[in-house]
């Protein structure tokens, strides 16, 4: 049976308004998610409300919002989970560009950093095939969609965006190290073993608890501070 929610959504638009909320109401029905509910605003109240999304699937990471001050996905919540009113904001320590739609380029410039691909051994003549054992080594690592929720829960990477590479870049050294087809292991842990890379993580876990693939962010950053004082992978 459709119930009712109010969704409070933070608006901005940097040419004709300030920070604000504007509040809608919408009609929610079974199996209806945030992303889903974002819609129903944009298609039958407000065609001017701004939100990123595009595989709609929990595959692109695109759609990361915050829900009453928690980081998710809003194409996999389902609005069920929610009763009153929900807040809405874009992802925290990112400068909005329009309402929901943040500039995540420092995010990226984060990736670029740590050398996010297979620097390989030797030029293979043929398709490198890799055990099930050698693949579980990157797991669940490998699952990360590059959604920035961990980077916006985390407030080391909020206050000190410069200063620090961020956990998702972590998670992916974690990942191209661990592969067996890599040989970039040390070269990646030079560039993450100063203040700006592991040592600046406080093992808060805002990271690993709010991952929306369930990756244990926290466990391979320890693991990679333990792998820099050996720099064997
Ligand atoms: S590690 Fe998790 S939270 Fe961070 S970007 Fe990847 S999928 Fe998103
Ligand atoms: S729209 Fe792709 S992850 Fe949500």
């Amino acid at each position: 049976m459709p119930t009712k929610l109010n969704l409070k959504i933070f608006r901005f638009d940097p040419e004709y308004e300030n920070p604000h909320y504007q509040t809608y109401t919408v009609e929610t029905q079974p199996g209806m998610t945030v992303l889903g509910a974002l819609f129903e605003v944009l298609d039958n109240q407000d065609g001017t409300l701004a939100f990123r999304y595009s595989c709609r699937w929990a595959i692109c990471g695109s759609c990361a919002v915050s829900l009453n001050g928690k980081c998710r996905l809003a194409c996999e919540t389902q609005i069920s989970d929610y009763s009153g009113t929900l807040t809405i904001d874009p992802l925290p320590g990112f400068d909005v560009i329009k309402d929901l739609v943040v500039d995540i380029e420092p995010f990226f410039d984060n990736y670029r950093k740590i050398k996010p691909y297979l620097i390989p051994k030797d030029t293979p003549d043929k398709e490198n095939i890799q055990t099930q054992e050698e693949v579980n080594l990157m797991q669940p690592h490998v699952r990360c969609v590059l959604c920035a929720v961990c980077e916006s829960s985390c407030p080391v990477s909020w206050t000190s965006r410069e200063k620090y590479v961020g956990p998702m870049a972590l998670t992916k050294v974690y990942r191209f190290n661990r592969d067996s087809r890599d040989s970039g292991g040390k070269e990646r842990l030079e560039i993450i073993g100063d203040e700006t890379g592991i040592w600046r993580c406080r093992t808060i876990f805002r990271c690993t608890e709010y991952c929306p693939k369930d990756i244990p962010i926290t466990d391979a950053i320890e693991f990679l501070k333990r792998k820099y004082f050996t720099r064997r992978f």
